[in-house]
């Protein structure tokens, strides 16, 4: 399968790693199906790839010159290697090649790294959804969503 510089496009047997990887970095992980029609509706779903591991993974979807980027994640073993800003990057440069102008996605006010992580790219905050987190089965994690916001 084609690379570019460690990723490539998520494919269906993927979704098994990816989900993992999702419930170990996120709280209210997505489910291994969702990833799948992502897949099947034809987003743009790529991973990292790492000694031929799957170690993490982007969603995006692009319609009428917007993109929202849905998920990030990298397994905690391999965060801080400039994975999550190569991922980044190579889903704005889809995005560019599409078309696209602006890109959008929410962020938990208390995921200090991924906030990090768009502000290095220059999003800016355009508004708070409020309770965009629900709580888990467990009652944890409810929490506001930072909207985001970069013109390509
Ligand atoms: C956010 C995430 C994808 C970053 O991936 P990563 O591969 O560790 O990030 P990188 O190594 O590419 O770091 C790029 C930049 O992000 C920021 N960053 C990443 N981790 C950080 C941390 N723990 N603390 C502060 N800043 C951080 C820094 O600005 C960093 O640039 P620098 O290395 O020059 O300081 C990763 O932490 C992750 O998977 N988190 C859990 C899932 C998640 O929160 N996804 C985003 C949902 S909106």
């Amino acid at each position: 399968m084609v690379q570019h510089n460690g990723l490539r496009k998520m494919t269906l047997a993927d979704t098994v790693a990816v989900h993992s990887i999702d419930k170990t970095v996120t709280i209210g992980p997505w489910s291994e199906k969702l990833y799948q029609d992502c897949i099947a509706v034809g987003y743009e779903c790529w991973v990292v790839v790492a000694n031929k591991n799957v170690v993490g993974f982007g969603i995006m979807s692009v319609g009428a010159n917007e993109a929202h980027i849905l998920n990030i994640g990298i397994i905690p073993q391999h965060q801080r290697k400039g994975h999550g800003q190569k991922m980044l990057q190579h889903l704005l440069t889809q995005a560019k090649t599409q078309g696209v102008e602006k890109v959008f996605l929410e962020v938990r006010p208390s995921n200090t790294p991924a906030r990090e992580l768009y502000k290095k790219f220059n999003f800016v905050e355009i508004g708070i959804r409020k309770d965009y987190y629900p709580p888990d089965e467990n009652g944890v994690g409810r929490e506001d969503g930072i909207s985001l916001a970069l013109s390509l």
